[in-house]
């Protein structure tokens, strides 16, 4: 019994001195560590937030395997990471060049639809083949269906469970028994705010970006169980994103300017920094652990007094309206 309460106050002290270490990683910025040479895959690497990671990694001298569904706007995101390549490359010829820097880097793309679980296998056995293991998997590619849930169509609502949550299994099916070996790796689950809290209209979205954050948490679990440190878990949580996606989206006019979308590059700066300083998880703007916590503690009815307040209980309507509109313009257009 004695030995139990020595115990116990021993976590007491490992739990205060992680809240500390967390705290104090907002004051002190811990080193980011290097991915030059490492093997980066991204999936969805032909959407923003997809080619702002590209291009990230890019920078940081990564060989980057892109993945997306759309050749032509993988290939954009490819042709992007090949000048910044140039770039870098024109860099070291002039003195002060890096250590590590003789390393080139390549761009490989693939086209693959994540929501089809063979079309993952075999893609990620071709990037085996052609490229090697893989270091780092950024699990992007994200959709959604921006129609009530009564209006929706069956297939969209699925499609946007295996994109946005399925798919991270094949995915990390994939690629982690590798990791494991290696005991080294990274992957980064790239989820939402609205996987956080939810509001209304967005019930496909809402649930599959649950359901990906209980994938990531039950999976850095198991990594952390079969104490395999050499592989490491982000999980990035940012609000509405400037990206188009939700496009239309509006909160109340007067909270706005202290709340605006997300801009991109801001978003994927600061999944950056928390990916390379192997930061568990990262929410931006900081309010959204705010908001998490308020959530947890506060009644149902008190968290919808305040959606109301600040105008997010409707603030997906003016976008599904927007998508509804664009829809019956294109099929009045195509003679439907
Ligand atoms: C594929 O990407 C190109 C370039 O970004 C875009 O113009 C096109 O509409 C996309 N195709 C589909 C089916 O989304």
């Amino acid at each position: 019994m004695l030995a139990l309460a020595l115990e116990f106050m021993v976590v007491l002290l490992q739990v205060a001195w992680a809240v500390l270490a967390a705290a104090l990683r907002w004051l002190v910025r811990p080193k980011e560590k290097s991915v030059c040479g490492q093997v980066c895959v991204i999936t969805g690497a032909g959407g923003e937030l997809g080619r702002l990671f590209a291009r990230e990694f890019a920078r940081r001298r990564a060989t980057l395997v892109l993945w997306d569904i759309n050749s032509t706007s993988n290939e954009e995101t490819a042709e992007m990471v090949r000048e910044i390549y140039r770039e870098l490359d024109t860099q070291t010829e002039g003195p002060g060049s890096e250590e590590g820097s003789t390393f080139q880097p390549q761009v490989y793309t693939y086209v693959c639809d994540v929501g089809k679980r063979e079309s993952v296998y075999s893609t990620a056995e071709r990037v085996r083949r052609e490229v090697g293991e893989v270091d780092l998997l950024i699990n992007n590619a994200g959709v959604v269906s921006g129609h009530h849930l009564l209006e929706c169509p069956d297939e969209l609502i699925e499609r946007t469970m295996v994109v946005n949550c399925h798919a991270h299994f094949w995915t990390t099916k994939a690629f982690l028994p590798k990791m494991l070996e290696m005991n080294h790796g990274h992957i980064v689950t790239v989820a939402s705010s609205l996987g956080l809290f939810s509001t209304a209209g967005v019930e496909d979205y809402c649930a599959s970006k649950f359901g990906a954050i209980g994938f990531h948490e039950s999976l850095s679990h198991e990594i952390k169980a079969s104490e395999k440190d050499g592989i490491k878990m982000t999980l990035v949580c940012p609000y509405l994103v400037d990206t188009g996606m939700f496009r239309g989206c509006r909160i109340r006019k007067e909270i706005e300017p202290f709340l605006p979308p997300l801009r991109p590059e801001f978003c994927v700066k600061q999944a950056m920094r928390a990916i390379l300083t192997d930061q568990p998880m990262v929410c931006t703007p900081r309010i959204v652990y705010m908001v998490n916590f308020m959530k947890s503690i506060l009644p149902f009815e008190a968290i919808v007094c305040m959606y109301r307040f600040l105008g997010a209980d409707k603030c997906m309507y003016p976008f599904l309206a927007q998508r509804k509109e664009a829809m019956n313009n294109n099929e009045a257009k195509n003679g439907i």
